[in-house]
């Protein structure tokens, strides 16, 4: 009779292969057994009736603004909205305060997050189009992902969209390069919409999909040119994604659980600057391309794009107010219900949320439920029926773009590293720590 530490008996186990009822063993850190017998023995026994396991979720881009925003939030805080959210790997962007572009700047993240992060991380470079040389380090950093471009200006200084130096960076790097795709100059050009602005509804005319796709356009011409992929992160338009859907070769898609879910105008009437984000929310036909996208497989991760702003800088109104919006701890439950909802199955979900997050940045034992790999995962209760509550909310700012509608299918237990470190959306395990990916 073989001993655990947790043993999940009966369980529906979502697999590459599918969904099957098995009996998981964890042992050390590692999911050691898929067909234990239910008489094994375990520290921890947890009865499978009802929930679903998966692989615990990478959410592969947040803003957790440490150093020097902390005000918004900090890696502790935002760690913990995470790990209340099912999420039990983060990968961190560099427009923090100073901006990380260098070695050192990952090191001090990756130092701070050991003591403070209640899930384990990694961190993105952001290119200046001055740091070639530090961009190079990347691979072999720890706790770094890959590097980080701003094509188009958002919170924060990062910028770079000159031609000749991203084609050197495409050819000189091998790391991923993900993108923020706005065009920089039509953004400068069509300013005064913003400028002019009566409410928030100028800012998705301001930066409208021309300014996106003509940017995206751009990205993947350099990619091919550097005979390489980009990840382009945040997909809005109906244009880009069909653009996109022609260009697989070069590249890799993300989207967002509020781009599929929130459109406007509507969104704006009803809680104003709280749905400002760059790129913008826009109108459905927009949201239901991004679904078909998802649907043939042009869309390759989900990711929630975090990106906390307090109460008092929103309620400055339009355009004094920041863009972003708050989404860690609310991305799986938002694709749970799309789930009920029969948008997509629950395996093309664990895909999305797990599976190609790892596949992409290189974590090869994350992202799938395998014997040896990592024993991150999620227990799901795809029938819990919820609402979602600005209260609930462990992020420093306090308030989601979600608040008020019910999802169905949440998050009961994450567990990282064989730890059972959140339930039913608490932290229970306060001494436990994260550790980088690499
Ligand atoms: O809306 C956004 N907010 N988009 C970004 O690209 C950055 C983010 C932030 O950091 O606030």
């Amino acid at each position: 009779m073989a001993t655990y530490d947790i043993l999940f008996k009966n369980i529906k186990t979502v697999l590459p292969s599918g969904i099957q009822t098995l009996t998981v063993g964890l042992k050390d850190g590692k999911i050691a057994s898929l067909n234990a017998s239910e008489d094994d023995s375990a520290t921890t026994v947890i009865e499978g009736a009802g929930k679903h396991l998966i692989p615990g979720v990478i959410d592969s881009q947040v803003h957790f603004r440490e150093p020097g925003l902390t005000h918004k939030e900090d890696l502790e805080t935002g760690s913990l909205a995470a790990v209340c959210g099912g999420v039990t790997t983060f990968l961190e962007m560099p427009n923090t305060n100073p901006s990380t572009t260098t070695a050192q700047a990952i090191t001090h993240k990756v130092e701070l997050a050991k003591s403070k992060s209640h899930t384990n991380f990694g961190f993105f470079m952001g290119a200046t189009g001055e740091n070639l040389d530090e961009l190079l380090k990347v691979p072999n950093l720890e706790g770094c992902c890959g590097i980080k471009i701003f094509l188009g200006s958002s919170t924060g200084d990062l910028l770079l969209y000159n031609e000749e130096k991203l084609l050197e960076i495409f050819k000189a790097t091998n790391s991923v390069i993900a993108v923020h795709s706005e065009n920089e100059e039509m953004l400068k050009a069509n300013k005064h919409i913003q400028q002019e602005a009566k409410d928030v509804h100028a800012h998705y005319q301001w930066r409208d999909v021309e300014t996106a796709y003509s940017s995206t356009i751009k990205i993947i011409e350099i990619a091919k040119k550097a005979g390489r992929k980009v990840h382009v992160l945040h997909i809005t338009s109906k244009k880009e994604i069909e653009f996109l859907a022609q260009n697989k070769e070069h590249c890799t898609v993300e989207v967002t659980p509020q781009h599929l879910t929130l459109f406007a105008p509507e969104i704006y009437d009803e809680i104003g600057t709280y749905a400002q984000m760059n790129p913008p929310i826009r109108t459905k036909e927009n949201t239901d391309a991004l679904w078909v996208g998802l649907e043939n497989g042009t869309v390759d991760v989900i990711g929630s794009d975090h990106a906390p702003h307090t109460k008092e800088e929103k309620d400055q109104g339009y355009p004094k107010s920041p863009s972003g919006m708050p989404g860690v701890q609310t991305m799986l439950p938002v694709m749970l219900d799309q789930v009920n909802k029969g948008r997509l199955s629950l395996e093309k979900c664990v895909q999305l949320l797990c599976e190609n997050p790892a596949k992409l940045y290189g974590l090869e034992k994350k992202g799938r439920i395998a014997e040896g790999l990592d024993a991150d995962l999620t227990v799901i209760e795809l029938d819990k029926s919820y609402e979602v509550k600005d209260e609930d909310m462990k992020s420093k700012v306090g308030w989601t773009p979600f608040r008020g509608r019910t999802f169905t299918g949440w998050p009961h237990m994450t567990i990282i590293s064989g730890k059972i470190v959140a339930k039913d959306g608490n932290l229970v395990d306060k001494e436990f720590k994260g550790s980088p990916i690499n």
